[in-house]
């Protein structure tokens, strides 16, 4: 029984990041929608801590959706660089509006602008309707702060499960597993 995996994952998250050309925080997000239908798509870790993993994004996107329907998750990280993998599973929770409001005063100027102009996961008739949009909020919060827009947010995952992937020789990979029970951690060892 294991206290935290935190430890471990912050050492393998810096070895990404000392390691990989581009994007250490880039995560493989997988929701499932109300009909049971899978989707992955990519996104930003933008926070861990012992309460779980972050990321930002529209909440009402297609995946905000599916969270909505279904709020549990999975992420995968995958850095080649390093050849290293960890699986994250457990229920998603939306962050509080101060945590999104300190991520976003965080974020440059255009990309609030972006983050009011797009209308994410709904079909758009031509990008220069977006790039119009785009223009309208610059005019619009002209000469002063851009605020969260009330559909833009982040969301946490609570890991129930995180699986930790590493190549060795031979194939004979090693997967150590961490399965949350009660306030700690126990570990299985997997087959690769
Ligand atoms: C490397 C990378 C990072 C991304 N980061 C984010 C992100 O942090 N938040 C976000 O909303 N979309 C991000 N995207 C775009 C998403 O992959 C996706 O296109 C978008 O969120 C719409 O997904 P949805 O229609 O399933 O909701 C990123 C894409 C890439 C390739």
């Amino acid at each position: 029984m294991r206290e935290t995996i935190l430890p471990l994952f912050d050492d393998w998250y810096a070895q990404a990041q000392a390691g990989e050309p581009n994007d250490p925080n880039a995560v493989a997000l997988a929701t499932v929608d109300a009909d049971g239908q899978p989707a992955v798509r990519m996104v930003l870790l933008k926070g861990h801590d012992e309460r779980g993993f972050v990321f930002y994004t529209n909440r009402e996107s297609r995946k905000a959706d599916a969270l909505a329907a279904n709020p549990v998750a999975a992420l995968l990280f995958h850095w080649k660089s390093i050849r290293r993998q960890i699986r994250i599973e457990g229920r998603v929770e939306p962050v509080s509006n101060a945590e999104s409001d300190a991520y976003f005063a965080s974020r440059s100027r255009d990309s609030q602008l972006g983050a009011w102009a797009s209308d994410q996961s709904r079909p758009l008739d031509a990008r220069e309707t977006f790039e119009a949009r785009f223009e309208a909020m610059k005019t619009r919060f002209d000469g002063g702060d851009v605020p969260r827009p009330p559909h833009w947010g982040g969301y946490r995952v609570i890991p129930a499960k995180i699986e930790f992937w590493q190549d060795r020789a031979h194939r004979l990979h090693e997967r150590r597993l961490f399965v949350r029970a009660g306030d700690g951690w126990d570990e299985i060892l997997l087959y690769p």
